[in-house]
């Protein structure tokens, strides 16, 4: 049987003349290459990679707010990429996501109330009272004063225009939620607070999440299982505990040396965190696209592109010599 949602071989690329600010430059942005994974009903799957790995193009990938180049998107069997616009109305409801810096996307000038209901409104959904009712209810779930509904946005804190997106993105009763980098802007006391809000919003409404995050501690607390996207591509995918405890990948074992507070089983190697920066989208490297970076790299590294495959257990990994669970294993290639 196939999972609620189910994403493969999806791809997206820009013209490179599209963004702004690489205007004069000539070519094609792979921001995001066969990209494979599927998420249960009520699952979380988190997503990790630095900045300019192509997080923010799935999630709207995903959601058709961008349109893939290749590849599907199906949901209970629906494969959405081959809907024309109509036919994709009721899903879009479904699926809602939420952003970084809420107030970016809100209408200054909308009182609360209305941007909470904005999404009914541009769906006609109910009638104007019912879209009101609605948005009380809502704003008074996120913990949030009813008056609130006659205020402006720009009258919120940040974390409370974060619950605003929040109220405002459950609106259409969806099942599935984009969070993409939701609790970035925040301190740490009012990012764990967002964090919890979304685990009982969860678990209260049966939601599923694709969680974007590059702060690995707010992505193992709500994740149970986590992707990590490398230059446009699915690297390792594992359970958080293991992901965290033994990374196979060698760029994973570098994000998590980058970050102390992960301490993880002290028998498996640790690798120095990446050195550079990230090549340009515009024209990744042959084989592998972390062989120039990648402390591990010998000659097959440089032509051939390692595929995501089984590694162990519920793991899956794109290396040709994955690391070893514990230090002194053999590599263990050809799965389990
Ligand atoms: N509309 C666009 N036009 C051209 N390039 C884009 C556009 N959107 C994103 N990109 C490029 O795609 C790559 C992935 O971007 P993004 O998904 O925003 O990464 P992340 O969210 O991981 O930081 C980056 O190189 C970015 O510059
Ligand atoms: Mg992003």
């Amino acid at each position: 049987m196939s999972a609620w949602l189910e994403v493969s071989k999806l791809s997206v690329r820009f013209d490179a003349g599209e963004g702004g600010l690489l205007r004069k430059t000539q070519g094609t942005v792979h921001a995001l290459s066969d990209i494979d994974f599927s998420l249960d009903k009520g699952e979380t799957l988190g997503l990790i990679g630095e900045s300019g790995s192509g997080k923010s193009t799935l999630g709207r990938a995903v959601l058709h707010l961008v349109r893939p180049s290749e590849g599907k998107v199906v949901l209970e069997g629906n494969d959405l990429t081959a809907l024309p616009e109509n036919a994709m109305r009721p899903f879009r409801r479904r699926m809602q996501m939420v952003f970084q810096d809420p107030f970016d996307s809100m209408n200054p000038r909308m009182t609360v109330g209305e941007v909470i209901g904005e999404p009914l409104r541009l769906q006609r959904i109910g009638s104007a009272e019912q879209r009101r009712t609605r948005s009380a209810e809502l704003l008074a779930r996120m913990g949030l004063d009813p008056t609130g509904m006659q205020r402006y946005p720009g009258q919120y804190s940040g974390g409370q225009r974060q619950r605003i997106a929040i109220a405002r993105a459950l609106a259409t009763n969806p099942d599935l939620l984009v969070l993409d980098e939701p609790t970035s802007g925040l301190d740490v006391s009012m990012q764990a607070r967002i964090l919890n809000l979304l685990r009982d919003l969860q678990g209260e409404l049966g939601l599923s999440y694709l969680f974007i995050s590059h702060d690995l501690g707010a992505v193992a607390y709500l994740a149970k299982r986590i992707a990590v996207l490398y230059l446009g591509r699915m690297v390792e995918v594992a359970p958080t505990a293991e992901l965290i405890a033994k990374p196979a990948h060698p760029y994973t074992a570098s994000l998590l040396d980058a970050l102390p507070a992960f301490s993880r089983n002290t028998a498996s190697p640790h690798l120095p965190p990446p050195q550079g920066e990230p090549p340009s989208p515009l024209n990744p490297p042959a084989g592998c696209a972390f062989h120039p970076r990648c402390p591990r790299a010998q000659p097959i590294c440089h032509e051939q592109r390692p595929s995501l495959a089984a590694n162990d257990g519920a793991r899956t990994v794109a290396c040709h010599f994955p690391l070893p669970a514990t230090a002194g294993d053999a590599p263990p290639r050809g799965g389990t």
